[in-house]
């Protein structure tokens, strides 16, 4: 069952969290991508960020293990000149018997700006948003399999980068759909940049219910999935959220399922190869392929930090975003 919904946006229709792009506005989803292009284009030109986030302070809060979205966030926000707090679970007073509420309420009495929220649980981020005492912002940065925005809307910024009229591509997601917040968030994000043809490819048992995903094709076999595809995006397969039966065996799988230099084939000549990471060499995706031209990888992961810092500049910047864009 989805989590009950909390609204992200306040009266005048400004971002106050963000923990899903279901039901986000589609200009609000588009002005977060220019706002990043913006940050990734001076970056480039050498123009380093402004502080405009100098004083405050954002704590990453991950209940589940992350490397890149954890780094992320934080390289996001010291850019901007916050100070981040990386709070390590597993040394703190959760282990004690200490409920999420009472650690939350307690970092919050420290005085802190944002949360950065990642949680096996879906609705986490909600939850929390919902029983904050102070002003910050909740930030979700992945919920169970119910959403990963900023993975979500990176992985649309990397995708328009390189093909700047993304409404009339072939994209397929293939993998685990089933137990993939990656994969929720894409397709909302995918479909604000007006992608019309999106096709999800799975197993069965790792297809959920297609009503779902609307205005997605439903495909069982990659083959056809991916024929003449102009960008797939592979997921891994979510063992932690899986029961152990699920999938018969790896080599099986990669048969079926795993992107190979041979399947790639199917796909346009230019087919972009992009994945969320991390990657599971030789079960859904061949090294060469993820090592190899097509791929976007790496880059998904470098535009990542600027998305991250247009959204919390967009979140923090309280009322001056005008001024700090400029
Ligand atoms: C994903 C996640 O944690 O949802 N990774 C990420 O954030 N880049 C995907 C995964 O774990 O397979």
């Amino acid at each position: 069952m989805p989590p009950a919904p909390c609204s992200q946006l306040d009266s005048s229709g400004r971002l106050r969290h963000l923990i899903s792009l279901d039901g986000l506005p589609r200009e609000r989803i588009l002005a977060l991508l220019d706002h990043a292009q913006a940050l990734r284009a001076a970056s480039r030109n050498g123009t380093r960020a402004a502080d405009v986030l100098a004083g405050r302070t954002v704590i990453n809060l991950f209940f589940e293990p992350s490397t890149r979205t954890r780094t992320s966030f934080d390289l996001a926000a010291q850019r901007l000149g916050a100070h981040v707090i990386n709070f390590d679970i597993a040394s703190s007073s959760t282990t004690k018997g200490e409920s999420l509420l009472d650690t939350v309420h307690t970092l919050e009495a420290m005085h802190c700006d944002a949360f950065v929220v990642r949680h096996k649980e879906s609705g986490t981020p909600q939850y929390i948003a919902r029983h904050l005492r102070s002003g910050a912002a909740v930030l979700n940065a992945g919920d169970g399999n119910h959403a990963h925005p900023t993975q979500g809307l990176l992985d649309a910024l990397t995708l328009r980068l390189h093909r700047p009229n993304p409404a009339a591509l072939r994209i397929v997601i293939c993998g685990d759909i089933r137990h993939s917040r990656v994969a929720r968030s894409d397709v909302h994000a995918l479909h604000a940049l007006g992608v019309r043809d999106l096709r999800l490819c799975a197993p069965p048992q790792l297809l959920p219910d297609p009503a779902e995903f609307p205005g997605c094709g439903i495909f069982h076999n990659f083959d056809e999935a991916i024929d003449g595809a102009d960008a797939v995006i592979m997921l891994r397969l979510q063992k932690e959220r899986m029961e152990a039966a699920a999938i018969p065996s790896e080599a099986e799988y990669f048969v079926r399922y795993g992107l190979s230099s041979d399947r790639l084939r199917g796909a346009h000549r230019d087919c972009l190869v992009m994945h969320p990471g991390p990657i599971n060499r030789g079960v859904e995706i061949a090294s060469e392929v993820a090592d190899g031209p097509q791929s976007l990888i790496l880059e998904q992961v470098a535009n990542g930090v600027f998305l991250r810092m247009a959204v919390l500049v967009e979140l923090l910047a309280a009322g001056d975003s005008a001024k700090i864009r400029a």
